[in-house]
């Protein structure tokens, strides 16, 4: 099964893809959490992506692609996979969608999380990730046991450079003039089930994986 967990930043994709991977037994496939990790390892691709990521613009489509496309090829993406972040122009959609058709598959279901923009601005304010493993918390709705350090896997949590104050504004901006068309694209072509993701994590949960299985 393919799905597209869709949303603005913030919106609790993230949050809710362990439960959707569990669900549906794919991996996970955050272009986000890929930029982040060539970015520890000092990577040039890293570098690059966080010349657009810090100013709250989208990395260029020919780079994204050129990483999803490696990750697809890896063994355990050949039965299905979970989306989070990707496709976030039309174009990348349009690549996405004959990537899978040439290998028999389809997306299968565009979940998306639909949250008001202000509530995304609190949520990103208090969002707390984990430097190591990418886990996210919230200083109120989701801390982690211990202040300042990751439940998975102890490293150091602290917040991400690019949710302060502006730079949220201006990736709201980009997500709604650029990444938002993708869900027009998507209503005419697949199955998109609308979720109402303000409220608590674990209703939010429930109606996911509610719309998984329907
Ligand atoms: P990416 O890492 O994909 O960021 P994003 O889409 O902006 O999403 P976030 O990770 O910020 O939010 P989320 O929806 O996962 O929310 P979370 O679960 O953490 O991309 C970063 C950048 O990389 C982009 O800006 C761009 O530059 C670049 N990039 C990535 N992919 C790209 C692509 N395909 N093309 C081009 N560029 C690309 O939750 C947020 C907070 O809210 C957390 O603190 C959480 O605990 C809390 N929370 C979650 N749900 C709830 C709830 N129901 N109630 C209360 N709190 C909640």
């Amino acid at each position: 099964m393919d799905v597209i967990l869709f949303g603005p930043p913030g919106a609790g994709k993230g949050t809710q893809a362990v439960a959707v991977c569990n669900t549906v037994g794919v991996p996970h496939v955050s272009t986000g959490d890929i930029f982040r990790r060539h970015l520890r390892e000092g990577t040039e691709l890293g570098l690059l992506a966080k010349s657009f990521m810090s100013k709250g613009e989208l990395v260029p489509d020919e780079t994204v692609v050129e990483i999803v496309g490696t990750r697809l090829s890896e063994p355990d993406a050949a039965g299905g996979v979970l989306f989070d972040g990707f496709p976030r122009t039309v174009n990348q959609a349009v690549l996405l969608d004959g990537w899978l058709r040439a290998r028999g598959r389809k997306v299968d279901v565009v979940v998306n999380l639909v949250v008001p923009d202000e509530v995304v601005h609190a949520r990103l304010s208090g969002r707390r990730s984990c430097l190591s493993c990418g886990a996210s918390y919230h200083l109120l709705h989701l801390p982690p046991a211990v202040d300042g350090v990751c439940d998975r896997c102890g490293a150091a949590v602290v917040q991400r450079d690019d949710d302060s104050d502006d730079t949220v504004w201006r990736r709201l901006e980009t997500y709604h003039s650029q990444t938002a068309p993708v869900l027009e694209w998507a209503r005419s072509s697949c199955r998109v089930v609308d979720v109402d993701a303000n409220q608590a994590i674990s209703d939010v949960r429930l109606a996911v994986v509610a719309a998984l299985s329907s």
